[in-house]
Parts: C-alpha cells; structure tokens; sequence
C-alpha cells in the first residue's frame, strides 16, 4: 500500500490527465456524492466508439442490433465481475438509476398482511419510497433509529412468515456513515430479504458479492464514474429476482403477450425487468468506466479519499484551536473511523450560532467551491442530526400550502433551528487542494460572518458573504 504523499502524488497526476476542466474552470468540485466528475478518456473513448459503431435497438435480430445485444451482454458480465458476483448466482437488470432499481424492488416484492418492511432510518428517499408499496399491501413499517453520531442501532428482526425485507444504505449520503455489512447476514438469518443501496458506497468502496450477500443491490453509474447518466442497475440474485411479482409489463419484459385473452408470461431473465428499450448507447460506456475504475484501483481510490476527509476533519479542528471557539458543527463522526468521504456540517459564528446553509452554500459558488446544501434526500438523517420534534415539524410541514414550500419557511416556524446542512464529497478527481480551498473558504467565512461591512473593507479571501445567523432566517 502506497504512503498518504504518494497517493496525494498519483492523484495529483490523475487530476491533470483526466481532469484538468476542473482546474481551467477554478473549480473545487465537492459533491461526489451528489454526482462524479467523469474523466475525460472515458467520454472520448466512447464518443470514438459511437463513431465508429453502426448499433440498433437489441430487441431487433439485424446485425447492428446483435452488436446491440452483445454490447448490452458484456456490460452485464463486467458489473458482475466488478462486483465479484458469481455470474452462476447473480444478474443485471439495467435501470434508469439507483432510484428505479430500489423501485422495481419496492413495487414487485410480495408484501402481504404480516410482513414487515425494516429499514435504517439513514435512508435515501429512494428507499424510504419503498414502504409506500409495503404500507399499501399491508406490510408494517419499523425504522431503525439513529444516536448522536448518526450511527444506527441494532435493528430487531422478528421472524415472520410473510415475505420481509429490510433495506439499508451501505454509507449514508447525508453523513458518510459506513454501516455494517454484517448486517446482511443477520437479516437474511432472520428469514428477510436484503435491499442493499449501495450508491454511494460503491465510487470509493470495493464491494464483493461473494463475501457480502444481500439479495438486491442498487447503483447508479455517474457516480462511480461520472458518465453516462441515466444508467443503474438492479444487481440481484436470481433466485430473489424469481420471487417478485412485477405488477405490469412492457415492451421487452415478455415472452409473449396477447390482447384478446389478456394474458401474459415475463422472460425469466433479467431483461423481464427493463422496460422498454434499454439505454444501448450509453450501457457501452459503462464497461470502460468500470476499467478506469479498476485501473486506478479501488483501495487506492478509497485509501486517497480517506486521506482527504481525515484532512478536511482535521483542519476544522486546526482551525477551532487557532480561533479558540468552534467553528463547524459536523453531523455524524468527527473521526475517520467506519466512515466514508462524505461529510455533513453547518457554519457558527462568533457566538456558536448556526449560519444559514443556503448563503453559505451560495457564496461557495461565487468562488468555484462547488458543495451541495439542504437536506440531501435524506428526511431521516436530516431529522435526528437537527433534534427536530417530528410532531411540530410536521406541523410546520403541513401549514405551507402545497407548492409553496421552501426550507426557510420551515425554518422559520421551527423558531430558526437548523432545517438543512452543507455537505462536501470527494472521489477519483478530488486533490488536497480542493480541500485546502474549502477550509480557507470557512475559516473566512465564520470569521466574517454578520459583518458584512468588515469584510467589504477588504479581509479574507472569500466570496462576497453577508450571511447573518440563522436564527429566525434559515
Ligand atoms: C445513498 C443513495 N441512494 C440512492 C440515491 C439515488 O440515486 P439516483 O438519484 O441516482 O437514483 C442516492 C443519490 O444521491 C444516494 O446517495
């Protein structure tokens, strides 16, 4: 394993080859999570292919339509080998995104009274959105809850005979939470089928199938690699995919249909679960990002992005030591442990009040600081990291007419408590000096932060800031 200053090294030479738009553009991209960055091989290799390709829709039998199929077939072994999956045991149905995968496992899992749908409550909305289709077919909801570091507590896995299913994210997109994998086993022990979301977990973690074993697993391309959007998967095993019952069909999906007996059998492959035309074009590309991936390699991208969040927690601390009062409130863990490159936090000011996210998050832009503000589709880690009371937030909630809401509202009926956070991501194209930006960005800020007229004087290098505190504004 290579020393921190050689990986800072390697990905200081892998940002100038494939990243230099970056810096030409001046600007310091933190939201991997939000979206990766893709690399600039990656789309000239494919715009070439394009180029050089004559590809038709895979359901036809022509010949650029076979050269459709076998591209389509070979993306599916790459993610299965990327993924250590045995090819005997798993398949790829391609989606849309990560969001469509958890659907298609949401709308066809056979729920029924007594199952049981378990879920963390560090979820994405896209799981969250599951429990709509297990509430509706009679399935009890438990959520698992959070403690301060926003780490989850032993879910309860009570047996069941009716089909259950618990669903957790491997890292939490709001506060870089790893958690347990261990977690797998126990459910599927219990008797319950495991969702894995594993979005975003997988740009920066190796993730082998063969040593964790859920039954579904959902991912989304452009944030292993940046490109194309509009490709996920559904990585499942076979024998869970046979076990849902899909509750329509589409061109693509049967066997055979007819119109006036109305009946219809699925293929029993994983194309029974592509609706409609699969995205050909852009499935070419994904066994080249897979390779850069690998060329880079997975322990030295997730060791490298470890070295910077490691970096970014520290500064904050160098910089509260030098200012002598704390400066960021982080939610979740301050330390490098069981945690990926995801970091939540909001902004104090002089006297440890909250600065409001969304003028932070905007003066970063100013300067070519790219984070991302709110609550990053995370209600759940959103709630427990703010200590909101869910009963008088969902008051709030509810007294803003549909289509006029706006997180400073809801902040404004909580009495100013923090409603959203700012969060910074790193990935493949991230460097030490996107960091280093980032602290100078916050150590000005806080410092100047309500005194606008100080700093249009001339002070530190930051954006043209007038953050005032949140009370009352956030
Ligand atoms: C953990 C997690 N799950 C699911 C999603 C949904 O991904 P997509 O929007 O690509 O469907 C995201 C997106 O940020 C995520 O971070």
């Amino acid at each position: 394993m290579s020393t921190s200053a050689e990986r800072g090294r390697r990905f200081d030479d892998l940002r100038r080859r494939e990243f230099t738009r970056l810096d030409e553009a001046g600007i310091a991209y933190l939201d991997y999570t939000g979206s990766g960055v893709y690399p600039e091989s990656l789309v000239r290799a494919h715009s070439d292919r394009l180029c050089r390709s004559v590809l038709g829709n895979p359901h036809s039998e022509n010949g650029p339509s076979a050269d459709a199929t076998e591209i389509m077939d070979r993306a599916r072994t790459e993610v299965l080998d990327f993924f250590d999956a045995d090819r005997e045991t798993w398949t790829v149905c391609f989606t849309a995104n990560a969001s469509a995968a958890a659907k298609l496992v949401g709308e066809a899992f056979p729920f029924e009274d007594g199952s049981r749908f378990v879920l963390l409550t560090d979820n994405h909305n896209s799981v969250n959105g599951v429990r709509e289709f297990a509430i509706g077919r009679g399935a009890s909801v438990d959520y698992t809850p959070l403690d301060e570091e926003l780490r989850a507590a032993s879910p309860r896995f009570s047996r069941r005979e009716a089909p259950s299913l618990f669903a957790f994210p491997a890292q939490s997109n709001f506060s870089g939470v790893q958690h347990p994998l261990t977690l797998v086993d126990e459910a599927r022990e219990a008797g319950y089928s495991v969702l894995l979301d594993a979005a975003a977990y997988v740009p920066t973690n190796r993730l082998s199938l063969r040593e964790v074993k859920p039954d579904f697993v959902c991912v989304s391309f452009y944030k292993m690699f940046g490109f194309p959007t509009g490709v996920g998967a559904l990585i499942a095993k076979r024998d869970a995919l046979a076990t849902l019952d899909r509750p329509w069909f589409a061109g693509g999906t049967v066997e055979w249909a007819t119109v006036e007996t109305e009946r219809r059998r699925l293929l029993t492959t994983a194309e029974a679960f592509e609706d409609g035309t699969p995205n050909f074009l852009d499935i070419a590309a994904i066994p080249g990002g897979l390779d850069l991936l690998r060329g880079v390699g997975m322990d030295e991208i997730h060791e490298h992005v470890s070295d910077l969040t490691v970096r970014l927690l520290e500064s904050f601390a160098a910089a509260e030591t030098a200012l002598g009062r704390p400066l960021v409130r982080v939610y979740g863990p301050r330390g490098s442990d069981r945690r990926g490159a995801t970091v939540a936090f909001n902004l104090l000011d002089e006297v440890g009040r909250t600065l409001p996210y969304e003028e932070v998050e905007r003066a970063a832009s100013e300067i070519g600081i790219a984070i991302r503000g709110g609550c990053f589709c995370n209600p759940g880690a959103s709630e427990s990291a703010f200590g909101v009371d869910a009963g008088r937030a969902l008051r709030c909630l509810e007294s803003v007419p549909r289509g006029e809401f706006h997180p400073r509202k809801l902040g404004e009926c909580l009495d100013g408590a923090p409603v959203g956070a700012l969060r910074a991501s790193f990935g493949i194209g991230s460097v030490h000096s996107d960091v280093d930006r980032l602290v100078d960005f916050i150590a000005g800020t806080s410092s100047t932060a309500g005194a606008p007229e100080r700093a249009a004087a001339g002070g530190e290098p930051r954006g043209d800031l007038h953050v005032r505190p949140s009370v009352g504004v956030q």
